[in-house]
């Protein structure tokens, strides 16, 4: 089927204004003005395509395609929110994207047997709150909703208070989980972020499976002195156990296999100055792999080396895991509609796994989930240089859209 290449880069150009960095990257997290205006300005595009545009009780999106049938409908979408200075592709192709196959349906008179729905899913990127894939952890019902006063932001404001401050109730945040059956199938384009397609000079893919990921934060503390007058021999320092324990990070990732992946990617010192040895020190892990047991044998291995470290250099350390998602292999079923729907725009079907997390490992517990994933440039991703080109763009909502075609069926 036709779709209008010209209207998603059309509207992806126009979603980069929302929260627009100095080096032309993007901030939009989670309920913040950014975020809020490009949802809104993507709501009124689906109600101009004639879907029924609701939010649910923590304002994830939804504009519906209806079917010739009441449901299951077939759900795809991405997210809007973005990391830190991050790039202006990761998510916002996906909601485009499926709503452009959606709108392009309804231009053309064609009606599926089942409703499709896209989605726009709040805090996916877990860069505000330290729970990634919040919408759908609401939406598929796993969100620990007795957490929701604690869980909260650098600044403190918890995920409660942000829902309120933007007109929810957090009292029935669980309203959002949707009952059983509700979704027949799950499908997501997203960016590669990843270097695969392009070595092989293929505009888009099919993912195979998606890693699954634990985030912790850990603290050391020690005792804050003068940099100067404190003996090196006297201190209880936390910086250079931090540094152990960072190089064992890398190391242990290393060795368990090429598909671990382990990374701090944030550190702070307090008090934080140049000459106070540090009272503590907090940094982040982010430990992945497409096996949950091996990613699991890497946090302990970590975890084990950083209370050994804590220890032997006379500090007290904290490690709490925040937030874990699981590792999928994508649905078979959808994988083959996938490869049917390459074959009809001529496309080489060429499966690759995902080692970033989206999420559809969230909405697996609820229904079969597939993605298709579009080239980026050079592989790069949540920086300002991600790059996919208007083609690739075009090329991955074509197969989105053929594939959408025949789930809803
Ligand atoms: C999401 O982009 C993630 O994989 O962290
Ligand atoms: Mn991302
Ligand atoms: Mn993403």
């Amino acid at each position: 089927m036709q779709i209008n290449a010209a209207r998603v880069n059309e509207r992806l150009a126009y979603l980069t204004r929302f929260g627009t960095t100095p080096d032309g990257g993007v901030t939009r997290y989670a309920f913040t003005p950014a975020e809020q205006a490009a949802t809104n300005t993507v709501a009124g595009w689906m109600a101009e395509a004639g879907l029924e545009v609701r939010r649910d009780a923590v304002g994830n999106l939804f504009g519906r395609l209806p079917g010739r049938r009441p449901g299951p409908a077939v759900l795809t979408g991405s997210h809007l929110d973005s990391v830190p200075n991050g790039g202006h592709y990761d998510g916002p192709a996906g909601v485009l994207a499926a709503l452009e196959a959606v709108q392009s349906m309804k231009e053309q008179g064609i009606v599926p047997e089942y409703p499709i729905e896209v989605g726009s899913f709040i805090g996916e990127e877990g860069s505000r709150f330290p729970h990634g894939l919040l919408g759908t952890s609401f939406l598929t019902g796993t969100f620990p909703c007795d957490e929701i006063d604690h869980i909260a932001d650098r600044d403190g404001v918890t995920i409660a208070a942000a829902l309120r401050a933007h007109g929810y109730d957090p009292a029935r945040a669980a309203e959002a989980a949707v009952a059983p059956g509700t979704y027949k199938a799950y499908v997501e384009l997203h960016i590669e972020q990843s270097g695969m397609l392009e070595a092989r000079g293929l505009p888009a893919g099919i993912v195979s499976g998606i890693a699954g990921m634990r985030q912790a934060r850990g603290v050391i503390r020690g005792r804050a002195e003068h940099a100067g007058a404190c003996p090196m021999d006297l201190r209880r320092d936390p910086m250079p156990a931090v540094a152990e324990v960072i190089l064992e990070v890398e190391r242990a990732a290393r060795e368990l296999s090429p598909a671990t992946r382990a990374t701090v990617g944030f550190v702070q010192a307090s008090p934080g100055a140049a000459n106070v040895i540090p009272a503590a020190v907090e940094l982040s892990f982010d430990i992945r792999d497409l096996d949950g047991d091996r990613r699991d044998a890497c946090v302990e291995r970590i975890r084990t080396f950083f209370d050994e470290v804590s220890r032997r250099r006379g500090l007290t350390g904290e490690f709490e895991v925040q937030h874990t998602s699981i590792p999928i292999r994508c649905d078979a079923h959808i994988v083959q509609t996938m490869h049917e729907a390459a074959a009809a725009i001529n496309l080489e079907p060429f499966e690759l796994p995902s080692g970033a997390v989206h999420d559809g490992a969230n909405v697996s517990l609820i229904c079969p989930v597939g993605m298709i994933f579009v080239r980026s440039r050079d592989g790069l991703s949540h920086c300002p240089q991600e790059y996919t080109s208007p083609e690739d763009i075009a090329a991955g909502t074509s197969l989105l859209a053929e594939t959408l075609l025949r789930l809803a069926k």
